[in-house]
């Protein structure tokens, strides 16, 4: 079922939401070559205590941290771990969920550590980033669901790159997943027509090569077949009869 959300209870996701990218900048910022994985989950906790806000991956269907950190050929569902060491050049995807008076915010970024040394990799970042932007735009009263996927697609594939399937955005508000899910891939015109006060993660997962995903060992990390590299950027938005309203952004 779609729920619809009030303009007092977007202002709470809008608070989780700043919190999110509040994070995600952070975490930008300050990912140096040779630090953990498992450092940037601290800085994540560390802020989320301090901003008052409970972590929403935590626990989430027994998943064990508050962040995940996927890197290169990783694509979503990296666990943090301090075995774990980030190099110079890697492309890190980060995404984190936040709970603030039973509303969710949920996002995502990805970045290269360091000088960039591949210029597909740059390329990957901006496409993948331009993609959730695309399909942001789509998100409009009396659109549909598929109108979103199916730009996002097109515009991927016009760069001879892949969109992920087997993991798509989604509802989100009193739980980080609720219904509709939001495919990165579609038909134009099809699906559910999109509403004032529905609120949705938009998330573009990007490969370089295939679009086929296989899960590690550890049953959560989710790994390009080809082992080619994957980006994620993620925006949580409200649809809005003024267009969409992004609520993971850093406050003004
Ligand atoms: N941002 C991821 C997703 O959107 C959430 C990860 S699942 C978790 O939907 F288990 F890590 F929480
Ligand atoms: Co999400």
């Amino acid at each position: 079922m779609v729920t619809l959300k009030t303009a007092d209870e977007i202002s709470l996701m809008e608070y989780a939401g700043e919190v999110v990218a509040e994070v995600l900048n952070i975490l930008k910022e300050r990912t140096k070559p040779g630090m953990s994985t498992y450092d940037l989950e601290e800085i994540t906790l560390e802020i989320m205590r301090k901003r008052n806000v409970k972590p929403a991956f935590k626990g989430y269907q027994g998943y064990p941290a508050a962040l995940c950190v996927s890197i290169n050929e990783e694509v979503v569902h990296g666990i943090p771990s301090k075995n774990r060491v980030i190099n110079e050049g890697d492309l890190v995807s980060v995404d984190t969920g936040t709970i603030y008076k039973g509303f969710f915010g949920d996002g995502a970024i990805s970045y290269i550590v360091g000088k960039p040394e591949d210029p597909r990799k740059e390329e990957l970042l901006k496409v993948t980033e331009k993609a959730r932007d695309i399909g942001i735009s789509k998100a409009l009263v009396g659109n549909r669901i598929g109108d979103i996927g199916n730009a996002i697609q097109t515009y991927v594939e016009s760069h001879n790159m892949s969109v992920i399937k087997d993991f798509v955005g989604h509802g989100i508000g009193r739980q980080l997943h609720e219904s509709p899910q939001v495919p990165n891939f579609g038909e134009k015109d099809k699906g559910i027509e999109l509403r004032e006060g529905m609120t949705i993660a938009i998330e573009p997962m990007v490969s370089l090569g295939s679009y086929e995903v296989e899960i590690e060992e550890n049953n959560w990390t989710v790994v390009t077949r080809d082992r080619s590299c994957a980006a994620h950027f993620e925006h949580t938005i409200a649809i809005n009869k003024d267009g969409p309203r992004i609520l993971t952004h850093l406050p003004l």
